[in-house]
């Protein structure tokens, strides 16, 4: 035996996972459910191959690795993880080690961990972050489930992760689902970012009647600010791409309704789960759904007439700065309200989830790496660590400075009928947060008429009910 490590699943991720590895100078074991790919991979990996071993059958794939063998599955989250380890387990010894790699549901991950120790297997719930490039060059690693199951693949992870300024950026962030649970908050976050660059895409483009080129110019300036980071970069490039057929701007021929796979709904729902506001994450979550709503929407607009969206100015360099501001507003508590549910979920079950460190892990190699990250990072190694990200005095100062901005465009936005769900959810979430008196007194007085649930006063220690007026007096 001696594969240092198995990749399972030749799909584009893991074929490009393995050639990573085998890059590194690790010897790599690949398999796949179909021989084919196996093979297909192998050629694809040119030179590499010499430190892939191909395995066309279980058996081959555990003769290859060297003990306790680590087998890291990049197969379909769901039914295809367990499927693919009902398989290997048969065939495995006691100690070896199961990643998974996918996007899968921390709760799968928990209960994977769980069923595989009783077996006296190991398990690790990894999440990888960077698409098919971050795959291949170096993505962002965030580890769940045992320091020793870890320390058996510490030096593999490592090395095939992206570097920030020489800092390898994989992590361990706790016991089994936690890697995963921090990866579902990355995409949660991923979302909310596309979502509100998407919407400060549309103010341009239909607010100051601007074309996509003329948006890529602008984009591209804020890649050189606050807003730089690479989801601002590939809007730059997709504004840029002209239809060959058509010769329109390839984004004018792209049907308006999004796909999601299920990342950003579960960061939605844990942070509901939690008692943690993420409206901005759930807007953006609501606002794909709604897309792909798309025979609702065409009635909607048969019924009621098409949104009129008038202007909501001239592209002055004013009005565009100040879009920037909103987007950065946006921004910044999109990832506030991310990393409290980090937080809260680490609090909740008691992972100690390193909160700089995933800050740090995240400024290279995934899809939301940005220069902002590495404010945060050094946001929560403060000690004691801020409570939320808006009381770092930094980010307070941007956020104040900001603020004025964007609630012009989007008071601008809403009286001009342009849809800005995330940014508004985002901002309406720090007008709450810092109003001294919220009209939720109004909803006190409303439970305790209708079932007796008393109130707090501001006067008096104690539970009160009423008086109410009758009606009568
Ligand atoms: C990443 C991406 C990646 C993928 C997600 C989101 O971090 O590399 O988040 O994991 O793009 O699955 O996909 P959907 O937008 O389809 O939900």
């Amino acid at each position: 035996a001696q594969a240092d490590i198995a990749v399972i699943g030749m799909a584009v991720m893991g074929r490009n996972l393995a050639m990573n590895i085998a890059e590194k100078g690790f010897k790599v074991a690949v398999f796949n459910r179909s021989p084919a790919r196996t093979d297909e991979a192998i050629k694809e990996a040119g030179d590499l191959a010499g430190n892939m071993i191909a395995c066309h059958t279980i058996e081959e794939l555990i003769a290859a690795l060297k003990p306790p063998r680590a087998l890291l599955l990049m197969v379909k989250a769901g039914a295809a993880v367990d499927e693919t380890i009902d398989q290997l387990k048969p065939h495995l010894s006691q100690g070896d080690i199961i990643i998974d790699a996918g996007n899968a549901n921390y709760r799968d991950s928990v209960a994977h961990d769980k069923a595989l120790g009783a077996e006296g297997f190991q398990f690790l719930g990894v999440g990888v972050s960077g698409g098919e490039e971050g795959a291949r060059h170096g993505p962002s690693i965030m580890v769940g489930g045992s320091p020793k199951a870890y320390e058996r693949v510490k030096d593999v992870l490592n090395a095939i992760a992206a570097r920030y300024e020489g800092a390898s950026c994989c992590g361990y962030m706790g016991p089994a689902g936690a890697g995963h649970f921090v990866k579902t908050l990355h995409n949660g976050i991923e979302y909310a970012d596309m979502q509100m660059i998407a919407e400060a895409y549309g103010l341009m483009r239909s607010g100051l009647g601007m074309t996509p080129a003329a948006i890529a110019d602008v984009f591209e300036g804020w890649t050189k600010g606050p807003l730089a980071s690479y989801l601002t970069e590939i809007s730059v490039q997709a504004l840029r791409s002209v239809d060959p057929t058509t010769s329109k701007p390839l984004v004018d021929v792209i049907l308006d309704s999004a796909g999601q796979k299920g990342t950003g709904r579960w960061s939605a729902i844990e942070a509901l789960d939690l008692g943690v506001p993420a409206s901005a994450i759930a807007a953006a979550v609501e606002a794909r759904g709604l897309s792909s709503m798309r025979s609702l929407r065409q009635a909607v607009n048969g019924a009621l007439g098409d949104a009129e969206r008038a202007p909501i100015g001239s592209a002055t360099p004013e009005i565009i700065a100040d879009i920037e501001k909103t987007l950065l507003t946006g921004k910044i508590l999109a990832y506030a309200q991310g990393f409290d549910v980090l937080a809260a979920g680490s609090r909740q079950f008691d992972w100690n989830l390193p909160l700089a460190e995933i800050a740090k892990i995240w400024r290279a190699g995934c899809i939301i790496r940005s220069r902002m990250l590495d404010s945060m990072s050094k946001a929560y190694s403060a000690t004691p660590a801020p409570e939320s990200l808006i009381l770092d005095p930094d980010f307070a100062g941007e956020l104040k400075a900001a603020l004025p901005s964007a609630r012009k465009i989007l008071g601008l936005a809403v009286a001009n009928g342009h849809p800005v769900p995330a940014l508004t959810s985002a901002v309406n979430y720090l007008q709450q947060l810092r109003t001294s008196r919220a009209t939720v007194d109004l909803v006190q007085a409303q439970r305790d008429i209708f079932g007796a649930h008393g109130f707090e006063r501001i006067d008096q220690p104690g539970a009160h009910h009423g008086p109410w007026h009758t009606g009568a007096e």
